[in-house]
C-alpha cells in the first residue's frame, strides 16, 4: 500500500482531473512529476472518476487520489489544507465546464474548492473539441480567468476523440509537466520578473476648473499591454491617464498609478524608471498645455485667447536617461504618409521598438476596441499586425519584446 505521508521537504503539486477523455494523459503527467521528484495530490472531480479510477492516481502518487470534499476523515477542511500546502495546481484536463465554474468563484467539489482556497500558481490544460474550445463563452471565461493571474497552456491543434482533428488537443504531457517545474521553481511566463512599465490614456489639461483640453485616446491598448504583460510573468506598473472604467479591467497584480496632466505623466513615468526593464509608452500625451485659470471662465468675459505652451515630451528625456540595458517601446499616432512619418519617429524617438497607428483606419487606434499596427524597429523590416483586439496586439508586442530580451537585443 502507497505511504499516505509522501516527502514533507519536495515540492508538492496538487494535480486537478477533470471529466474528459485525456483524463488519462494525466496519468503520464503524474509519473513524470513523481519521477522529478514531487509529492503529488491527484484530487478528480466526480466525472474524472468515469474515465479513470482513483485507484491508478493513488498508485503513481504514493498517496490516495482525493474525490469528495467529504471523504477525509482526517480533516474536515481538506481543500484549505491542498490549497496551502500546494507550490502549484496544475490541472490535466481542463474541461469547458470546469473553466466555466473557476470564471464564476464556484467552489462546489474538492478541486474547485481547493483552487479557490490556494495562493499557489494555477496552471490550466484545456482539452475539447474545437467547437467547445473557439466558444465565446468558453474563451471569454479563460480570458476572465487569465486576468485574475491563472496561467493556460493552449491546447494542441491535431486528432481528437471521435476522428475528428483540430484546435483543443490536450498539450504533450512531458511539456506539461516540464512547464510544471519551471512554475515551481519560479517561471511564471515569457516575461517571468522582468519589471515592466506601461504608460497609458490621453492627458488633459485643465483651462479651468470645467474644462480640459484632451484627446481621443481610450487607455485600452495600454490597460491591455499592462493586463497582458502581466499575464506573461511580469512585474507591471500601469501609469494611465485614462478616465474610463477600462482601469478596472486590468489584471489584479498591475500596479496602478493615476494620474491626470501631461506634466504629472511625465513625473510618474520619469520616478519609476530606473526601476523598470522595459517602458512601453502607449500614452497620448498632450503636446501643448495652457495656463490653468483658478475660476471658471465667464461667457460675459468674451472669447478667451488661449496661448499654448509645449510640454516637454517624455521619450526624449527617457532617451537621455535609459540604461543601456532597458527596452523603450513607443507610440505612433499618424493620420498621413503614415510610413514615412513613423520611420522619423523612430530615429527622433530613439526607441527599440515603435508600434504605429493609423489612426484613420476604421476598428484601429484611438476609441476603437479593436487594433491594427506596424511594429517597426531599428533593425528588423516592419511587421504588420492584422486587426485583432487590443490584447491580441498587447500580446504580439509583449512577444517581440520578449524576444528582444532573450536575444539580448540591449
Ligand atoms: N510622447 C511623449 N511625450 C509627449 C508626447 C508624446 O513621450 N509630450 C510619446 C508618446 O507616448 C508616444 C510617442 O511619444 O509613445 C509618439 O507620440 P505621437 O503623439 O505619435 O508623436 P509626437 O511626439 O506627439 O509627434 P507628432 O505630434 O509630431 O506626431
Amino acid at each position: 500500500m502507497p505511504s499516505e505521508t509522501p516527502e514533507e521537504s519536495s515540492p508538492r503539486v496538487v494535480l486537478g482531473v477533470a471529466g474528459g477523455i485525456a483524463a488519462y494523459k494525466a496519468v503520464e503527467v503524474l509519473r513524470r512529476l513523481r519521477e522529478s521528484g514531487f509529492s503529488v495530490t491527484p484530487v478528480l472531480t466526480r466525472d474524472a472518476t468515469r474515465f479513470v479510477a482513483p485507484l491508478t492516481f493513488t498508485a503513481l502518487a504514493g498517496e490516495r487520489a482525493r474525490v469528495s470534499l467529504y471523504d477525509d476523515p482526517s480533516t474536515p477542511i481538506p481543500h484549505t489544507r491542498l490549497g496551502q500546502s500546494a507550490d502549484v495546481v496544475v490541472v490535466v484536463p481542463t474541461t469547458a465546464h470546469l473553466i466555466a465554474r473557476l470564471a464564476a468563484g464556484l467552489a462546489d467539489d474538492l478541486l474547485t474548492a481547493t483552487i479557490l482556497a490556494t495562493r499557489a500558481p494555477v496552471l490550466l490544460c484545456p482539452a475539447m473539441h474545437t467547437e467547445m474550445w473557439e466558444q465565446p463563452s468558453v474563451q471569454e471565461n479563460l480570458s476572465t480567468l487569465r486576468r485574475r493571474g491563472v496561467m493556460v497552456l493552449e491546447p494542441a491543434d491535431g486528432p481528437l476523440a471521435g476522428g475528428d482533428s483540430g484546435p483543443g488537443r490536450l498539450a504533450d504531457p512531458a511539456e506539461i509537466a516540464e512547464l510544471t517545474t519551471r512554475i515551481v521553481r519560479g517561471y511564471r511566463g515569457p516575461l517571468s520578473g522582468v519589471r515592466v512599465l506601461v504608460s497609458a490614456g490621453g492627458t488633459r489639461e485643465s483651462i479651468d476648473p470645467v474644462r480640459v483640453i484632451t484627446n481621443r485616446s481610450s487607455g485600452r491598448q495600454g490597460h491591455a499591454l499592462a493586463t497582458v504583460a502581466a499575464r506573461l510573468g511580469a512585474e507591471v506598473t500601469l501609469v494611465t491617464a485614462s478616465d474610463l472604467d477600462v482601469a478596472l479591467d486590468v489584471a489584479r497584480s498591475v500596479r496602478v498609478v493615476r494620474v491626470v496632466s501631461a506634466s504629472e505623466m511625465r513625473e510618474a513615468v520619469l520616478d519609476r524608471l530606473d526601476s523598470c526593464d522595459v517602458v512601453i509608452m502607449a500614452a497620448a500625451i498632450a503636446d501643448f498645455t495652457v495656463p490653468r485659470s483658478e475660476h471658471k471662465l465667464k461667457k460675459a468675459d468674451g472669447v478667451p485667447h488661449l496661448e499654448l505652451s509645449p510640454t516637454p515630451d517624455v521619450l526624449s528625456e527617457i532617451r537621455e536617461r535609459r540604461r543601456p540595458d532597458q527596452i523603450v517601446v513607443g507610440f505612433a499616432a499618424e493620420s498621413r504618409d503614415v510610413l514615412a512619418n513613423a520611420t522619423a519617429k523612430l530615429e527622433r524617438k530613439g526607441v527599440d521598438l515603435l508600434v504605429v497607428n493609423d489612426v484613420t483606419v476604421p476598428g484601429a487606434g484611438f476609441e476603437a476596441v479593436t487594433n491594427e499596427v506596424t511594429l517597426l524597429s531599428p533593425t528588423e523590416s516592419p511587421t504588420s499586425i492584422a486587426r485583432q483586439s487590443k490584447e491580441g496586439v498587447a500580446l504580439e508586442v509583449l512577444t517581440r519584446v520578449a524576444v528582444m530580451r532573450e536575444r539580448g537585443d540591449r
